[in-house]
């Protein structure tokens, strides 16, 4: 059967994540959390110290970094590793969320990222999430799919995420966030989020998870 790649972009929170893991798991397609690779790249500079106006601390940061994912038995989900030590939990702490707008706008880290992620993706049979998947990554996929939702149903999400990792934030700091990230990201002059003119444009707002995940899984069929 014909394997396809399905890109999926949009905005901090909409449920990208929770929906692309699904969809690759009715297509039977490997899953990849490309913001996952972004957050594991700022752990890594934070541990390190990098210091981001310096050039030469960037590159020698990034030889010296190794992400890769495993799957975890007893989450039945793919977890991220640095170095060999599992990050999982880590990347998603808000620590690392309020810096990793800064880290995926360095120009070095953006093109070492995107080439681990064509490599992943290089036979196809993948849904890979992100900002720049169907417009840089990928932008020859089968499916581009661009995720928007209010910015307030996206700060509950988030919370409620955090809160079931044991990590209690304010909304009012997870509306920030998300805000200043979407800013960010928008803006910056290598592959800023945009949506790529062939992507199909959800509005999860108002669908439930199943709608989300049976939309886009009904689309990928048709395709393949
Ligand atoms: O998807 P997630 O919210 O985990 O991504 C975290 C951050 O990583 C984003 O806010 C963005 O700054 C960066 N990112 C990116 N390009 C991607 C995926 C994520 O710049 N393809």
């Amino acid at each position: 059967m014909k394997k396809i790649v399905v890109a999926i972009d949009g905005f901090s929170g909409c449920g990208k994540s929770s929906t692309a893991r699904q969809v690759a798991s009715r297509l039977g397609y490997t899953y990849i959390d490309s913001g996952a690779m972004y957050r594991a790249a700022t752990l890594h500079f934070l541990n390190q110290f990098t210091v981001l106006t310096n050039p030469k601390e960037i590159q020698k940061a990034l030889d010296t970094m190794e992400i890769s994912f495993h799957h975890n038995e007893d989450t039945g989900k793919q977890e991220t590793y640095l170095n060999g030590l599992n990050v999982e939990k880590k990347i998603r702490s808000m620590e690392v969320s309020e810096r990793v707008s800064d880290i995926s706008k360095i120009r070095e880290v953006r093109l070492e990222l995107v080439a681990q992620q064509r490599r992943l993706g290089r036979h196809k049979g993948v849904v890979m999430d992100g900002r720049d998947i169907g417009t840089v990554v990928f932008p020859d996929a089968e499916l581009k799919v661009f995720m928007i939702a209010d910015i307030h149903i996206r700060a509950e999400r988030r919370q409620k995420e955090l809160l079931e990792k044991g990590e209690l934030v304010e909304l009012k700091k997870i509306v920030e966030n998300l805000s200043t990230r979407d800013r960010i990201d928008s803006s910056r002059a290598e592959s800023p989020l945009t949506k790529a003119g062939d992507a199909v444009e959800i509005d999860t707002s108002l669908l439930d998870f199943e709608e989300q995940v049976q939309r886009i899984t009904d689309i990928a069929e048709q395709k393949i």
